[in-house]
Formats: structure tokens, C-alpha cells, sequence
């Protein structure tokens, strides 16, 4: 059993890559291991964002968590900005943290150019906040996306680094990477990784209605072979359709292509369409009543609150703090 940490950002909608590079991996941990899963909150606003509707998307993303089988029977499931301990974390841990680490932070790099009115330094810090979500609890593991694992490295220099200049405080963590679900691009732009902020026709979001999933499938881009094969250097758009429709229906991608030899691109799509329809729908379904997720993260806080302040405790001490 290990403890395990891992967040995602309130920030409009949850999609088929989220639920797949992220989700779908911690409910599998949930089952033999002690998890703890947050709506990072503090990190949405360092990118623009709405404050009028912040708090119904925390309760949409928590929805999406629970829907997708997170089960606070078994983990912990809390909204960031419940727990004050993180922010005082991060200014502590601020203190030790190099500035040009944050600076070559391939994130914060590309943030920056993305939103140049909004280079704040809350969008430089924000690795450290990541840091203190994930050393509060003593995670050995945390299960993200590709794209995070340089920050979880970044985390275990910070750690590494406490623990030389006050002594053994933080357990260093290592993140999870599930293999195939690691990537899924966007239907429209197959070398961009499927986002909420890229283009909406690319991105198939977890409520999103039959005819939609439809559109967006019938309309993605592939090439001019048709044939459905694996080959990610050549044929990006239909590999990533394969890898979608593999882990949807865990059938291997062997197994779809012998399946679908000889058939065209139309067919794939109306088969991949019925397949995510079918899928989603199963999730859709289970979406609970506000009021039950205003309870679930109620409880959620409070068990996390517990263990962050018996962190902090420790943190401040070791710091000459007033505990
Ligand atoms: P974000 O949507 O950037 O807050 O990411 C939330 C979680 O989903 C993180 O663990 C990401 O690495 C993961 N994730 C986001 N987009 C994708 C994608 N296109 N493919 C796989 N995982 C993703
Ligand atoms: N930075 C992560 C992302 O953009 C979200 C996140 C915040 C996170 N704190 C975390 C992920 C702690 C894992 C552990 O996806």
C-alpha cells in the first residue's frame, strides 16, 4: 500500500485525455492504495479564468471524479483551497527553491507565451505549489500526464533539498505514467496533445452529447492512406484514434487493426463514435446531485487537513518556526 497524491485544475471542461492519462489510472489505485485526489484550485488561477463561475466548475470537476469511478469510500477526495496548509507550504518551501529552476519549467515557459498579459508570479510559482500539494501527504507516487513529470522532478529536488538543510522531513516521490493512455492528442491538430484550451472540435469532453462525440469523431484528421494502422511518426491522426478506441474497449491496437483490415476510415470513426457514445454514456449516468458532492469534499477536507497539519507541525520545527 502507498500513498499516492494527484490533482487536476477546475478549469472548464474534463476531457477523454484527462480521463484517460489521468482519471481512468486513479481509480485503479484507489483499490490497494492510500489516495489522496484534489481539485487544485490555487493553480487555476494563475492562467485566466472565470472568478463567477469558479466554484461551480470545482463541483463539475468533482462530479466528473466521481462519475468516472473515484470513490470517497475508498480515497480522498478534497478541494485545494479547503486546506490553507498548501499555501503556507509553498512560501516555506519558496525559500529554498532556485528561481532558475522555475524559469527552465517547460510549463511555465510555454504558459508565459501563451498568455503574455498574465505572467504573474503565481504562473512561476506554481510548480512549488505542486510541490507542497504533493509533500503535505508523503506521496510515493503520482500518478500524471506526460507532460507533469518534470515538475514531480522538480518536487524531489525541493524535498532532496529540505531534507539535506533540516534533516530528513519529506518522502521523495516518484510520478506514475500510465503507458498508453500517457498521450492523447487533438482530433484536429494530432501533433498538439488534446486540450481544453486548443481547438473545441478536438477535444471530446467527458458530457458531451451524442451528436457532438459524433461530429467531432466523423471530422477528424487522418490522411489520405486509408488504411488503419499503428505508425505514430507517419500517421498521427489515426494512431491516436487507435489508442483511443484501444483503451476505451481494452482491445489491443493489433486486435482493432486485424479487425478493421480492409475497411476504410468511415467505418473505423462510426464504430470509434458508437464505442465513445456507449462509454460516456455509462458515466453520464452516474453524475451525483450537488448537495451530495458539497458533502463528499466536506469530508474530504477535513481528513486532509488532519494529516497536512501534522506535516506542518513537523515542517515548522524543523525551520525554527513557531509551531
Ligand atoms: P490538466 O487538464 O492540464 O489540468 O491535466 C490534468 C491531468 O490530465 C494531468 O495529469 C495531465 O497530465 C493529464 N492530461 C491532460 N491532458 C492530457 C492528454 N491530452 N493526454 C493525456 N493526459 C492528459
Ligand atoms: N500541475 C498539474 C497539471 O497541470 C495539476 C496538479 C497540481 C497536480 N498539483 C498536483 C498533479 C499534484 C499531481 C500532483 O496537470
Amino acid at each position: 500500500m502507498k500513498k499516492v497524491f494527484s490533482g487536476i485544475r477546475p478549469t472548464g471542461d474534463i476531457h477523454i485525455g484527462n480521463y484517460l492519462g489521468a482519471i481512468n489510472q486513479w481509480v485503479q489505485l484507489q483499490e490497494e492504495n492510500d489516495c489522496i485526489f484534489s481539485i487544485v484550485d490555487w493553480h487555476a488561477i494563475t492562467t485566466p479564468y472565470n472568478e463567477s463561475t469558479l466554484q461551480d466548475t470545482i463541483l463539475e470537476v468533482a462530479s466528473i471524479y466521481l462519475a468516472c469511478g473515484v470513490d470517497p469510500k475508498k480515497c480522498i477526495l478534497f478541494t485545494q483551497s479547503d486546506v490553507k496548509q498548501h499555501t503556507e507550504l509553498t512560501w516555506l518551501l519558496g525559500s529554498i527553491t532556485p528561481l532558475g529552476e522555475l524559469q527552465r519549467m517547460t510549463q511555465f515557459k510555454d504558459k508565459s507565451k501563451k498568455h503574455k498579459e498574465y505572467i504573474n508570479a503565481g504562473l512561476i510559482n506554481y510548480p512549488i505549489l505542486m510541490a507542497s500539494d504533493i509533500l503535505l501527504y508523503d506521496a510515493e507516487l503520482v500518478p500524471v500526464g506526460k507532460d507533469q513529470t518534470q515538475h514531480v522532478e522538480l518536487t524531489r529536488n525541493i524535498a532532496q533539498k529540505f531534507n539535506n538543510k533540516y534533516g530528513e522531513t519529506f518522502i521523495l516521490p516518484e510520478s506514475l505514467i500510465s503507458k498508453e493512455g500517457a498521450t492523447i492528442y487533438s482530433l484536429q491538430e494530432p501533433d498538439k496533445k488534446m486540450s481544453k484550451t486548443g481547438d473545441p472540435k478536438g477535444c471530446i469532453g467527458i458530457f458531451d452529447s451524442p451528436e457532438d462525440i459524433k461530429k467531432k469523431v466523423m471530422s477528424a484528421q487522418t490522411d489520405s492512406e486509408n488504411e488503419i494502422r499503428f505508425d505514430l511518426t507517419k500517421k498521427k491522426g489515426i494512431s491516436n484514434l487507435l489508442n483511443i478506441y484501444s483503451l476505451f474497449s481494452k482491445k489491443s491496437i493489433k486486435d482493432i487493426e486485424k479487425e478493421f483490415e480492409g475497411k476504410g476510415y468511415g467505418d473505423f470513426k462510426k464504430s470509434l463514435t458508437e464505442l465513445l457514445i456507449d462509454k460516456l454514456k455509462i458515466i453520464q449516468e452516474n453524475r451525483m446531485e450537488k448537495e451530495d458532492i458539497k458533502k463528499i469534499l466536506e469530508k474530504g477536507k477535513k481528513l486532509a487537513e488532519a494529516r497536512a497539519e501534522q506535516k506542518m507541525k513537523v515542517v515548522r520545527k524543523r525551520m525554527g518556526l513557531a509551531l
